[in-house]
């Protein structure tokens, strides 16, 4: 084979060719993309970074523009990745220069992240704000009943007094609520048409007909002397009509110490009514009859409207007698006090027992026993939180 002579230009060409296979650490070195990497183009790239960087107008755009200028496929970047395909002497200052011009960017996209992300933040707060003055739909709230209310009022004359709250089960034992009491078997009370009695007539339990048998169950429990109140509802086979309801509610009241008087059962009521109607409302008293208080009374409180000076019929609250009624009292019956083992020698007691319904009709004007047990949120609203 002859020796080929080869021309000057063609040994460069195939020095570059083996230079570049043999040490170059870039293999795809192309004269082209180094050309990019001088001043006027990487001055070039930054020019357009921060343009595009300074024409975003959210963090949305501002993003685009970064992964455009900035991200992995960003001139800028891929100038960086030719520093290594230059020779030596070139590397320093390429790499100052692109180093430079990154860094640049990288600044200026921090500013403009900080100003978007505030113009954002501006935009939440005043897209979200909220005018607390403006009237809105609420829901309605519901409103506590007056005849809870009142019970809880009455309790609280009593705790003053000293007195404890008592209670007893709805379903009571037909002893608790008429034998231990006094009632004779054959008591009209007893009968059906007072009485709801669960399942037979004979099984001994009965929707309780009044508080009083709180009295028994306290004397059981509690030691001597015994101060006690006990609101609570009860139930009669009673029509529901204005002033008559099946299912009503009660407060009932005994002291059992020594030495309790009538005079002190007088004091007591007579307390209660200045304190829930007013100074003027004396209480009066008619001779009654109850099975477990002896003697008793019914209790009358001075009518609101006449004072009680009507006595021509003229006063429509009172029908003309000058007192509405208002519940029963009397000394505990000796053989009630026998009946839960206390010495009626040595220990008297009083008891007095007050329709809530009647009290809330007296005391708030209330003509119909009907508004209170239909649950119309109108009727209960009226009363505000205070009866
Ligand atoms: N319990 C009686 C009733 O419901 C009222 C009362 C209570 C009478 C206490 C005297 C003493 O009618």
């Amino acid at each position: 084979m002859a020796l080929e002579i080869l021309t000057r230009a063609q040994i460069c060409s195939s020095l570059r060719f083996w230079r570049h296979r043999l040490s170059a650490p870039n293999k795809s070195f192309d004269p082209k993309q180094v050309s990019a990497l001088n001043a006027d183009s990487v001055d070039e790239m930054v020019v357009g970074a921060l343009a595009a960087l300074n024409s975003a107008t959210d963090l949305n755009s501002l993003k685009a523009a970064r992964l455009e200028h900035f991200g992995d496929r960003s001139p800028i970047a891929l100038a960086n990745r030719e520093i290594g395909a230059l020779p030596p002497a070139a590397k320093a200052e390429v790499g100052k220069r692109i180093g430079e011009a990154k860094a640049r960017i990288k600044e200026f996209l921090e500013t403009r992240e900080r100003e978007l992300t505030q113009v954002r933040d501006n935009e939440v707060l005043l897209g979200e704000k909220v005018d607390v003055t403006v009237p809105v739909d609420r829901l309605k709230r519901g409103a506590r009943h007056p005849i809870t209310t009142l019970m809880e009022r009455l309790s609280d004359v009593f705790i003053a007094m000293g007195y404890e709250i008592a209670e007893g089960p709805e379903l009571e034992l037909e002893w608790a609520n008429f034998d231990a009491l006094n009632f004779p078997k054959d008591h009209p009370a007893r009968l059906m048409q007072d009485t709801f009695f669960v399942e037979s007539p004979d099984s001994g339990v009965v929707l309780r007909t009044h508080t009083s048998p709180i009295q028994v169950r306290a004397m059981l429990e509690r030691d001597l002397p015994i101060y006690v109140v006990a609101p609570g509802r009860v139930f009669r086979t009673d029509e529901l009509d204005a002033t008559h309801t099946p299912v009503f509610h009660q407060i009932e009241g005994l002291a059992v110490d020594k030495g309790l008087t009538m005079s002190d059962l007088r004091g007591t009521l007579n307390h209660l009514a200045h304190v829930m109607f007013g100074p003027q409302i004396d209480i009066r008293w008619r001779p009654s009859f109850f099975p477990f208080t002896e003697p008793s009374a019914e209790v009358d409180l001075k009518c609101f409207v006449c004072l009680g000076e009507s006595d021509s019929g003229g006063c429509r609250a009172c029908g003309g007698e000058g007192w509405i009624e208002w519940g029963g009292c009397g000394m505990v019956n000796p053989k009630v006090l026998r009946a839960v083992g206390i010495d009626p020698n040595v220990y008297s007691g009083f008891a007095f027992g007050m329709g809530i319904e009647r009290t809330l009709m007296f005391r708030s004007g209330v003509s119909d026993m009907r508004d209170m047990v239909e649950g119309d949120i109108r009727f209960t609203a009226a009363f505000g939180l205070e009866a």
